[in-house]
């Protein structure tokens, strides 16, 4: 960790009433978080600066985005346009990962890696995931665009993909838990028909790319690590119109499939566990 975001740990103590709170749920058998998750009002505001470019971002790639291009010039969009506000494209070189963005096209559920052999076409639904850093701390955003003309049966899934990423948000709420947020995403998304992607999911964010808990889009109520005030989080979920399974890019081991080949959509926000619920650091 940076020295800088290191110290405010130490400067900037988590406030006595979250303590005891913290220590009450831990008493009850709940799942409490690490002090280290708990961010301090110097990394929120860090983190909120990255959130604004991370959002930039993608307002960018939605000006220029359409039909003909190719995943690459995506890619080079996000990449010039980050470092010209002196910024880092956090997927480049993580664990490997070969370019700046990842752009999910039709039945790949995510990390779809930018290839200037992969053009845009009428009809696709594209997922653009983006994650910046700023000064060292993280902001991970994900959004869908529709090229040209897309079937209404694609739009709806777009839509209510969205909405399932507004329902995880709306129950994200200080000494809930993380399984409130995977029960009522899942519950939505069934209730339209659709599957919920098990193996991936959202995540601590905010002073490194990925951090605890995970978010699962599944989930029980009243499950898993309460959320505390001062928590950021990615929630992201991944909603299929076929089977839930989902398969792995043999060749580049990052891109994932849905199993049966039928469409996925996803979009993910930043968030930060507030006092009253949650705002959104990525807007
Ligand atoms: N942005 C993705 C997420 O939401 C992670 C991408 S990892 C990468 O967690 F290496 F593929 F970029
Ligand atoms: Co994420
Ligand atoms: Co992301």
């Amino acid at each position: 960790m940076l020295e800088h975001i290191e110290k405010i740990f130490e400067e900037e103590p988590i406030p006595a009433h979250i303590k005891e709170k913290m220590e009450e749920c831990r008493k009850k058998g709940m799942l409490v978080p690490d002090d280290e998750l708990i961010k301090r009002p110097s990394h929120i505001e860090g983190i909120r600066k990255a959130g604004l470019i991370n959002t930039a971002v993608l307002d960018e790639v939605g000006k220029y985005i359409k039909e003909g291009m190719s995943t690459q010039e995506v890619d080079d969009i996000v990449a010039s346009f980050t470092a010209s506000h002196n910024a880092i494209c956090a997927p480049l070189h993580y664990e490997g990962y070969p370019k700046s963005v990842c752009t999910s096209i039709n039945e790949e559920v995510c990390h779809g890696i930018p290839s200037r052999f992969r053009k845009l076409h009428d009809g696709d639904i594209v997922n653009v995931d983006c994650t910046t850093i700023l000064d060292g701390y993280y902001a991970d955003a994900s959004r869908m665009f529709l090229i040209g003309e897309v079937s209404k049966e694609r739009k709806r899934l777009v839509e209510e993909t969205k909405k399932c990423l507004e329902i995880g948000m709306s129950v994200a709420k200080p000494w809930g838990t993380v399984g409130d947020i995977g029960y009522a995403i899942s519950q939505y998304a069934k209730s339209k028909g659709y599957s919920v992607v098990r193996e991936l999911g959202g995540h601590g964010v905010g002073i490194d790319f990925h951090e605890d808990p995970f978010v699962s889009h599944i989930g029980k109520k009243n499950t898993g690590m309460v959320l505390v005030p001062g928590m950021v989080l990615t929630i992201e979920p991944m909603i299929n119109v076929g089977k839930a399974g989902v398969v792995l890019d043999a060749y580049n081991e990052w891109t994932v499939y849905t199993v049966d080949g039928k469409d996925s959509a996803q979009w993910e926000h930043t968030i930060l566990i507030t006092e009253t619920g949650c705002e959104i650091l990525t807007y």
